[in-house]
Parts: structure tokens; C-alpha cells; sequence
């Protein structure tokens, strides 16, 4: 099994691979598009970062492709309906850097709270500025989270553990953490928060979600904070509420427009502002964040090429059944059409042999059957599977 792992992936992905005997080709950078086609054949597991693109054309080129993991949160530099059409998965990290983003925002509300971008700023020009004046302790103060999910949760722990008051706002039906409390409106959120953080995720629903009307909503003196998505807020209007002095201060970690490549010059409203925290979308960039992605994607891949588990995939359907002590396996994905369960169970029950779980999913133009077995399934059925026109591909596992 050869992977080949582009973008100085974390050696902790590598040290998962190596360990379960797969062979290892590390680089330090991407491929072009030319590049992965010479490179691809021959390659079972790709493992990239963002920089890679993998177009059709690369999919068509990698004939040894089983799946492709994207060492990273987003997926977007994949083909990802084309991987699918030719059963390859696709696996990313999406909830690896919760923590890192976190530990950001707690800092950033301590911060923001004592002034620090400022007073920092003037200790720089040379002015002693030594002064209580609008600094506060963050302990008994209001932390209006607004998006409960992922990280809004775990800020909401971390939050309480030094003393903040936890109210939460989200559209979804969410457990309340500790002591943190529910809130029944956004409204109701920002008139009673000193600090109010977005978590929401980028559904289209969510562009301009927070404007000139939440802004005003908010209490006079409180601080903002944005580290979820740059679309989410217009940051011409918190421009005006911190210039006004109705804000206290903001820490914005992503932007509607961001420069693509590292040294493109960065443009916002907010630049040059009194207590605003700039970050260039770093709140999931740390060491561990990028230790745990390793782990994260590495073990997802072996999961798949081991057990068939596609659980987590982006593209494929997603099973991800329990491996019952002894059992052979068969992993069947297939176009999606009907009849096709009954026509793989027919086959296997003219076997004989005796099935003792069978998971199931579809997803789009795909199905995916995960079949164990007490005993192993005879060449003839396999062979007779192989050649059903809806067949995309066949496994066998004794993991
Ligand atoms: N700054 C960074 O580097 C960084 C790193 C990781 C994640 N993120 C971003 O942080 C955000 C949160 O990530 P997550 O993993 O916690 O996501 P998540 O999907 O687990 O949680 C999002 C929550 O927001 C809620 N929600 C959506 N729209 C809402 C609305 N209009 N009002 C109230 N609640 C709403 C959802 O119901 C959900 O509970 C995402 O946008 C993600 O892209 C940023």
C-alpha cells in the first residue's frame, strides 16, 4: 500500500501509516496538475493539504486511487463528485482545531477586556500609559456565544472555568454545558452580553448575519468577537460602533475578502482601530491542531482501506459498521439504482453462507453495501458481483 503525502503533512500522519505497514513517500510541497498525473499511478492513498488541486483529470490519471485525504478543513481543491464517480473517497478534519480556536477567543477576551492592543501599541511608541481606565476582569462578566455547536460549546467550558457568566444562542436544539444558559433570541443575547462571540457555521443563510441592527442592539461598552466566518458580519458597521465608542473593542479573525497567498497585501475596514484584535484567519493554526489533523485523516484512511469504513467521507456514502469478532467482510459500492440490494443478497444467498451483518447507505449517484460473513464468500459469487454493470468496485477484508 503506498501513500504519498504532499504539503509536509504532521509526522504524526506518517507515523500511523508506517505502523500499520504502509509505505510512505513524504514531500515538503504541492504537486502541479502534471505533476500528479506522472507521480499518481502506482498510489493508493493521497494525502494533501489546501494547495493541492485534485481535478478530474488527476482523478482519471491515479487508476491505484482508493481515497484521498485532505489534511485540513476544507475540501474545496477536490473534484469531489468525479472522486466519487470513480469510488474514490474523500476524508478531511473538520472538528481537529476546535481547541486551538477556542484557547484564541479566551485570550482574545482577556484582551480585549484589559485594553491589551492598545496599551501594547502605545508601550511600542515609547508612551507610558499606566492606567485602569476601561480595563475590567473577565470573572462574573457576560459571554454571549452565538452558535452552540463544535467549538461554541467548548468555549462555553473553558469560558466558565475562569469565571465568565455562559449565555448561548443557536437555531438548533442544544444541550446547555456546565452552568451556561439558553437564551430564546439573538436579541435577547446581545442585551445582555459584555462579550459576544459568533460560532455559526457558513450556511448561505448566515451571510450579513450580524449588521448595523445587532451592532446597536449590542450593550454600550461590550466587545466583539468573530472568529467563525468573514461573510457572517459587516465590518464596515462594527467599524462605525467601535469609532463611536458604543464597542469596547473586537477580535476578528476572518474576513469576507482574504488575500489568497501568503504576503498579499490585507484590506479591511478595520485596520488602524483602537482595541481591534486583527488575525489572519489563524484560529485553527496551531502545532497540535495540526498534530491531531495528522492522527485525525491518517486513521480515517487506514479505517477505509482496512475495515471500509467511510465514515466520515465527504463524497461517499457513509458506513461504518461494527467489525463482528471473526467476520469476513465485502465492501460493495455501486450507482445507486433499485434493486440492487436484493440482487447482491440473492447472490449471497445462493452461497449458502451464512451473513451476519450487512450495513447500508446511499449518497447521490452512489450506494454502498458493507456485507460480514461467518465464513469467506466463494470466487463465483464475487466474480458474478464483479460484473453487474452497476458496479463500481468490490473489497474483501479479514481485518
Ligand atoms: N477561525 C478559524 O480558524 C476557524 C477554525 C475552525 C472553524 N471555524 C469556523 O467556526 C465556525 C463554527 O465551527 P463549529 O465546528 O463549531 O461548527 P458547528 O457546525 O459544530 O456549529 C455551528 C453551530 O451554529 C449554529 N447556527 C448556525 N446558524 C446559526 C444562526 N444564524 N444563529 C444561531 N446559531 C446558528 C448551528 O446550529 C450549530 O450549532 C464555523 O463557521 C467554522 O468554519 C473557524
Amino acid at each position: 500500500m503506498k501513500v504519498l503525502l504532499l504539503e509536509n503533512i504532521h509526522p504524526s500522519a506518517v507515523e500511523a501509516f508506517r505502523r500499520v505497514g504502509f509505505e510512505v513517500d513524504l514531500r515538503p510541497g504541492s504537486l502541479s496538475e502534471d505533476e500528479l498525473v506522472d507521480e499518481l499511478p502506482g498510489v493508493s492513498l493521497l494525502g494533501i493539504r489546501s494547495n493541492t488541486t485534485i481535478t478530474p483529470r488527476v482523478l482519471e490519471a491515479g487508476r491505484d486511487l482508493l481515497a484521498v485525504g485532505c489534511f485540513c478543513i476544507g475540501t474545496n481543491q477536490v473534484a469531489l463528485i468525479d472522486a466519487a464517480d470513480r469510488g474514490v473517497a474523500v476524508f478531511n478534519a473538520p472538528f481537529s482545531n476546535t481547541r486551538s480556536v477556542v484557547e484564541l477567543v479566551i485570550g482574545e477576551i482577556i484582551a480585549l477586556a484589559r485594553r491589551l492592543p492598545e496599551k501594547n501599541q502605545r508601550m511600542h511608541q515609547g508612551v507610558w500609559d499606566k492606567s485602569a481606565r476601561g480595563s475590567h476582569e473577565v470573572r462574573g462578566r457576560t459571554l454571549g456565544i452565538v452558535g452552540y455547536g463544535n467549538i461554541g460549546t467548548q468555549l462555553s467550558n473553558v469560558a466558565e472555568a475562569i469565571g465568565l457568566r455562559v449565555i448561548f444562542y443557536d437555531t438548533a436544539d442544544r444541550l446547555a454545558h456546565g452552568n451556561a444558559r439558553r437564551v430564546g433570541s439573538l436579541d435577547l443575547l446581545l442585551a445582555e452580553s459584555d462579550v459576544v462571540s459568533l460560532h455559526v457555521d457558513g450556511r448561505p443563510g448566515n451571510a450579513g448575519l450580524f449588521g448595523a441592527d445587532q451592532f446597536a442592539k449590542m450593550k454600550a461598552g461590550a466587545a466583539f468577537i468573530n472568529a467563525s466566518r468573514g461573510m457572517v458580519v459587516d465590518d464596515a458597521s462594527l467599524r462605525e460602533h467601535i469609532l463611536s465608542g458604543h464597542l469596547s473593542g473586537a477580535a476578528i479573525d476572518v474576513f469576507p475578502i482574504e488575500p489568497k497567498a501568503q504576503g498579499d497585501p490585507f484590506e479591511s475596514p478595520l485596520k488602524g482601530l483602537d482595541n481591534v484584535i486583527l488575525t489572519p484567519h489563524v484560529g485553527g493554526s496551531t502545532q497540535e491542531a495540526q498534530e491531531e489533523i495528522g492522527h485525525f485523516v491518517a486513521n480515517k484512511l487506514i479505517g477505509f482501506v482496512r475495515a471500509g469504513s467511510t465514515a466520515l467521507s465527504v463524497n461517499l456514502p457513509e458506513v461504518a459498521p461494527p467489525q463482528p469478532e471473526g467476520a469476513f467482510r465485502m465492501g460493495y459500492l455501486h450507482t445507486n439504482m433499485p434493486g440492487v440490494l436484493a440482487g447482491i443478497n440473492q447472490i449471497l444467498a445462493d452461497t449458502g453462507v451464512n451473513v451476519v451483518g450487512q450495513s447500508l447507505s446511499t449518497r447521490g449517484e452512489q450506494g454502498y453495501v458493507v456485507t460480514d460473513t461467518e465464513s469467506a464468500l466463494p470466487e463465483a459469487a464475487l466474480s458474478e458481483l464483479l460484473r453487474e454493470p452497476q458496479t463500481l468496485w468490490l473489497r474483501t477484508w479479514r481485518p
